[in-house]
């Protein structure tokens, strides 16, 4: 058995459920899965040939539960490039959620803002990214079970679920913007002439993940949404440093009106997948 048919058949076992949606919880976020019913909780260590996250305010589990009578599967805390993981360990959760019987995707993230629009704790839509995180995860032999040899990208945020997502996001008055996500490798951040450059070739947002998952979820025909906190102004715009521990903080002050957007959100884009 592959190592990705390991995991599935060890999920399978654990889980005795299929959900067709699941969430990628970023830095701070996992209490939305902490409200989640009929909760069963997985933590990555056990679960054979998944990485564990070693960033800090990343839990580490996958939970599986009920969002009313919704069925989701949240993973709290994920693996990152600039955690020295591999672009296939990176995105290994993805190719295992897919032979899951997952259809849609839901990522969440912390961002940099670059916009000089948004503004710390704003909620954006990424409508789009540039990769240049110097990897591609689909590079070295194509597996045309999974995708094609050369995925269109032109649509690798749907449209209709970002439709979806402002329309609620309107009804609870929650303020979403949409934007440009730029996936850097990290851990450092960016230096102020880098967030120049990233505004001018057009990125609203930078971080250091998503990216990855987010071209082998579309390369297996895999619907998404994604969804940034700014937990920060990007480098240079404020006269400030950035710490990692505002990035968390902010995540933490945002994360009701986050939880409050995904609860409403997640059973609107079930329907439609
Ligand atoms: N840069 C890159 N990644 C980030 C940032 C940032 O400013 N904030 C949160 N993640």
């Amino acid at each position: 058995m592959t190592p990705l048919d390991e995991a599935v058949s060890y999920l399978q076992q654990r889980l005795h459920r299929t959900p067709k949606i699941a969430v990628v919880l970023g830095s701070g976020l996992g209490v939305f899965a902490e409200a989640l019913a009929d909760r069963v909780e997985v933590p990555y260590n056990e679960i054979p040939h998944w990485p564990r996250s070693t960033a800090i305010g990343h839990a580490g589990k996958l939970i599986i539960g009920k969002l009313g009578s919704l069925e989701v599967i949240c993973l709290s805390g994920r693996a990152h490039l600039y955690e020295g993981y591999s672009p296939q360990q990176v995105t290994f959760s993805v190719r295992v959620m897919k032979k899951l019987g997952v259809a849609s995707m839901v990522f969440t993230n912390a961002a940099g803002g670059i916009n000089l629009a948004y503004e710390q704790g704003a909620l954006v839509l990424i409508s789009d990214h540039i990769n240049l995180q110097g990897i591609n995860p689909l590079a070295g032999p194509n597996d045309d079970s999974l995708g094609p040899r050369f995925p269109d990208m032109s649509e690798a945020y749907s449209t209709h679920f970002r439709y979806l997502a402002k329309l609620v996001a309107a009804e609870l008055h929650i303020p979403l913007a949409e934007g440009v996500y730029a996936g850097l490798l990290g851990p450092s951040y960016e230096t102020p002439a880098e967030i120049r450059y990233l505004r001018a070739i057009g990125a609203d947002l930078v971080g250091m993940s998503t990216v990855p998952e987010v071209i082998v979820a579309s390369h297996m025909g895999m619907n998404v949404l994604a969804i940034s906190c700014v937990t920060n102004m990007a480098a240079g715009i404020l006269p400030q440093k950035i710490h990692h521990e505002e990035v968390l903080e902010t995540g933490a002050r945002v994360r009701d009106t986050l939880v409050r957007l995904l609860r409403e959100v997640l059973p609107r884009l079930e329907s439609k997948s």
